[in-house]
């Protein structure tokens, strides 16, 4: 398949929930794999199928650092089982805002559990940066975007400023 597209905020099919996908084939290999192309193409550590244009609960996140080897992890149905106690605010940013960033208060540690590319179910427990991605790709799939988790003054604030820029975008040929 082709790249796909990301879409920019403020956009109607970044606020619906996604649907659980009822087995991972090829077709959803697929469409990870440019899920893939196009959050690396970005510089982005993660995606969710909902900001292709894809209704679908599929996540695609690599938090490896650029000298180390890449370290994609495919996602299908995730859900988080298990968070810590601690939380942690750190700011977050989204290939569906760019050039916008907030501070996002979110649990420190999770286990994640999903189905990976061969269709077998797996978990995870993540800490740092990988447990803050899955859980705000996750929030994608709820039609969550990071700014619902700011101020209200805040999110108009970048999303005004979002529609304006794209107004001024020119056609994507
Ligand atoms: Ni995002």
């Amino acid at each position: 398949m082709t790249k796909p597209t990301i879409i920019v905020a403020p956009d109607p099919r970044l606020k619906q929930r996604a649907m659980p996908v009822a087995r991972v084939d090829g077709e959803i290999r697929q469409l990870m794999d440019g899920m893939l192309d196009a959050m690396y193409a970005a510089n982005g550590v993660g995606l969710a199928a909902p900001q292709v244009g894809v209704l679908k609960r599929i996540i695609v996140v690599d938090t490896s650092q650029p000298e180390e080897a890449p370290e994609p992890h495919r996602m299908v149905n995730p859900e988080i089982v298990w968070t810590s106690d601690d939380s942690i605010r750190r700011e977050e940013g989204c290939l569906s805002l760019p050039e916008h960033y907030a501070e996002v208060t979110r649990p420190e540690r999770i286990r994640v559990r999903y189905l990976d590319a061969e269709n077998e179910i797996r978990e995870l427990e993540a800490g740092g940066l990988l447990a803050r991605c899955v859980q705000h790709e996750i929030d994608h799939l709820e039609g969550t975007l990071f700014v619902d988790h700011i101020s209200s003054l805040k999110r108009n604030i970048i999303l005004r400023k979002l529609t304006k820029t794209k107004r001024m975008a020119p056609v994507p040929a």
